[in-house]
């Protein structure tokens, strides 16, 4: 293992409107839509938490006050529960609450695209490499946590790691693309990225699929990076920036992600987490077998 920094902080970007999930998002962010019986951003958290991370940065906006609230004690809810002798509920919800002095807030202020999301955690994450999670997309691994095979690759290579999954070519153009090479060590360098593809000029079938560990440069790079795709500023180019001089791999990791900002990427993702549960599995599995004989 090399002597690079750990990585302590995770940013989270949830200032996103949601108009995807209207009207469910019309007052309740869509990061709060529930995955089985915990929302999308608890999946999330849960994953860093796994690898590591002890601080969580949440990049938020207007209508989201509910996900602080969320990670914060619900003083009567915890006596009630109490009161009539819960303790499996309590010492669950003891168990995912981050400790307090572990959570920050800062809010992004107006739509202008992710690079400008993660630019407005600059002062919170400081000069150390951090770890970002899109909360759109959750991941199902079976033992180490998407993040945590990040870290692992991170320890070995440095710079800049990008968790990427193949998908199909014609689907390129609703993400951002790598083109990779391995290099000597077996280690997937990237050598080329572009956000959002016009159709046919995607570099590869290799989409960048929402987690990242980055170092504090990309910081300074946003700081003065123009619109670009859809115009907002976009975190792909000024990783390309950055990939001038630093490296960046890909992490090929073992596990299955859902796009939960699409409809059916949210229903795959509950069948699937549902399925992976002992105490629902069975139940839920004869359901949708008559469900799908049925309709
Ligand atoms: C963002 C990134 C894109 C990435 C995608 C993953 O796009 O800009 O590179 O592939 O997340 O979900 P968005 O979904 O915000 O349009």
């Amino acid at each position: 293992m090399s002597d690079n920094k750990k990585i302590r902080k995770a940013v989270l970007p949830v200032a996103g409107l949601g108009t995807r999930f209207l009207p469910a998002t019309k007052a309740m962010p869509k990061e709060m839509l529930t995955i089985v019986d915990r929302p999308i951003i608890q999946h999330v958290v849960d994953e860093a938490k796994a690898a590591g991370i002890e601080h969580f940065i949440f990049v938020t906006g207007r209508n989201k006050t509910v996900i602080e609230d969320h990670f914060d004690k619900q003083v009567e809810l915890e006596a009630t529960l109490r009161d009539r002798g819960k303790t499996e509920q309590l010492a669950m919800l003891d168990d995912l609450l981050p400790e307090a002095g572990q959570t920050s807030y800062t809010r992004q202020q107006s739509p202008q695209g992710l690079g400008h999301a993660v630019w407005c955690a600059r002062d919170l994450v400081g000069n150390e490499p951090f770890a970002l999670l899109l909360p759109d997309v959750i991941v199902q691994a079976a033992d180490q946590s998407c993040m945590e095979q990040m870290m692992e690759l991170y320890n070995e290579t440095g710079g800049n790691i990008i968790a990427v999954d193949e998908v199909p070519l014609e689907k390129t153009s609703s993400y951002g693309v790598v083109k990779y090479e391995e290099d000597d060590k077996g280690h997937k360098k990237i050598d080329g990225m572009v956000e959002k593809p016009a159709a046919g000029t995607a570099p590869s079938n290799l989409i960048i699929m929402g987690r990242y560990i980055l170092q504090p440069e990309i910081f300074d790079i946003l700081e003065t990076q123009s619109a670009g795709a859809g115009n907002e500023i976009q975190l792909t180019d000024a990783m390309l920036a950055l990939m001038e001089r630093q490296d960046f791999y890909a992490c090929v990791y073992e596990g299955r992600s859902f796009d939960c900002g699409s409809k059916i990427g949210f229903l795959t993702a509950n069948a699937a987490f549902a399925l992976a549960r002992e105490d629902l599995a069975p139940a839920f599995r004869a359901e949708l077998q008559r469900l799908i004989e049925e309709v």
